[in-house]
């Protein structure tokens, strides 16, 4: 992070085209907000401050509560009078805007931006007063448009533009890089005299001055989010991105258009099946197959594992060459060893299975502990709770359970132990054991006919 350079982050505005309960910066996209994205690419440029207007309570909680240890600075725009008068509030709250060489400004609507754009600007200014991204808009309508000069430019916005003016296709992106001399000094000398009656920050560059548009390649970066079909115009590019990303890593990804991932944690020779969404929390090593429809939010997923169609895993471990579902669930706190196995409709809860441990099918393992080649038939059941507290359930190393067994936690089975199936388990069981728990078998010839009912026709 430079000491040179602020971060002025305009997130003001209310956001009504949105329609949406939260103002716009609290926007969600995907598992974030759009206020996330712009703080990702910015933060480690600069100091970042922060202008907020519209519900500022509920942003900066959400600032407080997801980016606490980043000096984060808020500055409260009461009225919103325009993206020049934002800027100029800046100044007059912060006292040491002026010790920054540099003062950057962008939106928190574009939530595409990247390091690397901020940094492109930081290199172009060099030897100049102010920089201007732009781009290439065949559809310039909203934009203000950039009219170059011999020396310096001006931007026009699209309600005060001429006709003439209009068919300017070169656009403000709404991202800029100024020497902060030169940003003050002309800030105060704004008007609102314009067919918005606000205070444009693009009127601070000027022509015959030293400021420059820079123009961008990559017009996607830039895409503002306005409405609800922005935002899902964001959320699309924002996923192709990582896809593209991950393709170019060795990542096979079936069906991409279908496909909902967001990490970029995804090593060589995995394999992604449609329909799958994996947030960018998630880290997936190398080899790993996912296949059609599931979803992994904060979870590990290590090299070799084998993840069966429609499973839900939720801050969970899955160690090396381990395999899990169809349809299985991984609650927080599961940790599922090398090489283990867990089958169809089986759901794990803070649990924790060592290494190569049979979990086959129809289970619910919760609060417990099973120990390295322990085989559990199926059915199995851990009753951890008294409905009042959870307790915990211990298996020991290479023990067998036999199927529909219940274990009424807390409970301790030893390592090379057999629980016969059927049994209901609530006393501790020792290393080596046998334990059954069910009642004896009665079996009576000919006695069948006295219990089959017949219909009465
Ligand atoms: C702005 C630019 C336009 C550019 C476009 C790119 C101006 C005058 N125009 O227009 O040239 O092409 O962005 O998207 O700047 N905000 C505040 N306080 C205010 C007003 C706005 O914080 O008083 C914030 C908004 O929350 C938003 C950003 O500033 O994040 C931009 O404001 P917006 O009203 O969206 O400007 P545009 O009309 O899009
Ligand atoms: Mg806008």
């Amino acid at each position: 992070m430079s000491d040179n350079i602020s971060v002025v982050i305009l997130a003001a505005g209310k956001g009504t085209r949105l329609s949406l309960d939260v103002p716009k910066p609290l926007a969600p996209l995907h598992n974030k907000t759009l206020l996330d994205y712009v703080l990702k690419s910015s933060h480690s440029i600069g100091r970042i401050h922060l202008i907020t207007g519209h519900q500022k309570e509920l942003v900066e909680n959400h600032i407080s509560k997801n980016w606490s240890d980043s000096k984060i600075e808020f500055v409260h725009q009461k009225e919103q009078l325009g993206t020049g008068h934002a800027v100029r509030t800046y100044f007059d709250a912060i006292k040491e805007a002026d010790s920054y060489k540099y003062t950057i400004i962008a939106c928190a609507d574009t939530p595409l931006l990247t390091e690397e754009i901020f940094s492109k600007l930081i290199e172009e200014v060099s030897g100049k007063k102010a920089v201007c991204a732009t781009f290439e808009e065949s559809n310039p309508f909203g934009y203000g448009r950039i009219k170059r000069a011999e020396k310096g430019f001006t931007i026009v916005e699209e309600k005060d533009a001429t006709d003439e003016e209009r068919e300017i296709t070169e656009v403000n992106s709404g991202l800029y890089i100024f020497e902060t001399s030169y940003l003050k000094e002309h800030i105060y000398g704004l008007d609102d005299n314009n067919k918005s009656g606000e205070f444009y920050l693009t009127d601070t560059f000027k022509k015959d001055a030293n400021v420059t548009p820079l123009k961008f390649e990559d017009k996607n970066c830039f895409l503002g989010v306005n409405d609800l079909y922005q935002l899902s115009v964001v959320e699309r590019k924002l996923k192709n991105r990582r896809i593209k990303f991950l393709l170019s890593n060795g990542v096979r990804v079936i069906d991409p258009s279908h496909t909902y991932v967001y990490t970029e944690n995804i090593g060589k020779g995995s394999v992604l099946y449609p329909n799958s969404y994996i947030d960018e929390e998630s880290k997936i090593g190398q080899n790993v197959t996912i296949e059609m429809g599931c979803t992994i939010k904060n979870s590990v997923i290590e090299d070799g594992a084998y993840i069966k169609a429609h499973s839900y895993f939720t801050d969970a471990i899955v160690r090396k060459d381990a395999s899990v579902g169809p349809m299985a669930q991984l609650r927080p706190g599961s940790e599922i060893g090398i090489g283990s196995k867990v089958g169809n409709f089986v759901e794990v809860k803070n649990s924790k299975l060592g290494e190569k441990v049979g979990l086959s099918h129809l289970s619910y393992v919760g609060d417990a502990e099973i120990g390295d080649k322990t085989n559990i038939g199926c059915g199995f059941i851990t009753c951890n709770y008294d409905g009042a507290n959870k307790h915990k359930t211990i298996i020991g190393s290479e023990s067998f359970i036999g199927s529909d067994c219940q274990m009424i936690a807390p409970v301790e089975i030893g390592s090379k132990s057999y629980v016969g199936s059927g049994s209901t388990i609530n006393q501790n069981v020792p290393d080596g054991a046998f334990a059954i728990a069910r009642e004896r078998q009665v079996t009576k010839e000919n006695m069948a006919k006295k219990f089959i009912k017949t219909k009465k026709k």
